[in-house]
């Protein structure tokens, strides 16, 4: 199988932030706080562009929360390319980055309605730890789905 590569956006750079805000508010269009682009330049989220057979297929990233555990954000497989199991690699690739890392715990909240990310995560070994009921804003459910990295 062809490897999903991850490769770091410049978040310093104006231009990659901005990038990451289009893409965030194209593909979070129900998010009621979507990252502005101060937010994203001021750091404490690594992205990553996701390339796969030579383009880009996506994004990803995480932000460490404690030496230990690191939650993994803002997983995106463009439209052109959805429903052929990227999203199910790249959840995988941005899981064994943290793992590199060093991080023992990866954790992702999951709105309610987005089935797809909440099979993909169970599939791959995630436990639902937690239902936080109107957690970003009222009627935006989410799901806390963690796993142990052994
Ligand atoms: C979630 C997302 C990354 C999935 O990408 P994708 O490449 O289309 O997903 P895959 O092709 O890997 O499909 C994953 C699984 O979901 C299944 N699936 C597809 N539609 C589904 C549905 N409506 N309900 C449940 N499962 C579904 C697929 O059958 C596949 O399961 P399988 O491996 O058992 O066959 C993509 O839809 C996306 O970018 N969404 C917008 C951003 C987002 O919400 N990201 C998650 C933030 S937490």
């Amino acid at each position: 199988m062809d490897k999903m590569e991850l490769r770091l956006y410049d978040i310093q750079a104006e231009s990659e932030a901005k990038e990451l805000v289009d893409i965030f508010l194209e593909y979070y269009p129900r998010s009621p706080w979507p990252p502005t682009k101060e937010k994203i330049m001021k750091g404490g989220v690594v992205y990553f562009r996701a390339f796969y057979q030579g383009q880009q297929i996506g994004v990803t990233g995480y932000s460490v929360k404690t030496p230990n555990l690191a939650e993994t954000v803002k997983t995106t497989i463009f439209h052109a390319f959805r429903g052929k199991g990227l999203g199910a690699i790249l959840s995988q690739a941005i899981e064994d980055e943290c793992k590199r890392i060093g991080i023992k715990k990866v954790l992702s909240t999951v709105y309610y309605f987005n089935h797809v990310m909440v099979q993909i995560k169970l599939k791959q070994g995630y436990t639902i730890e937690g239902y936080h009921p109107d957690h970003e804003a009222p009627g935006f459910h989410e799901y806390s789905l963690g796993k142990i990295l052994k």
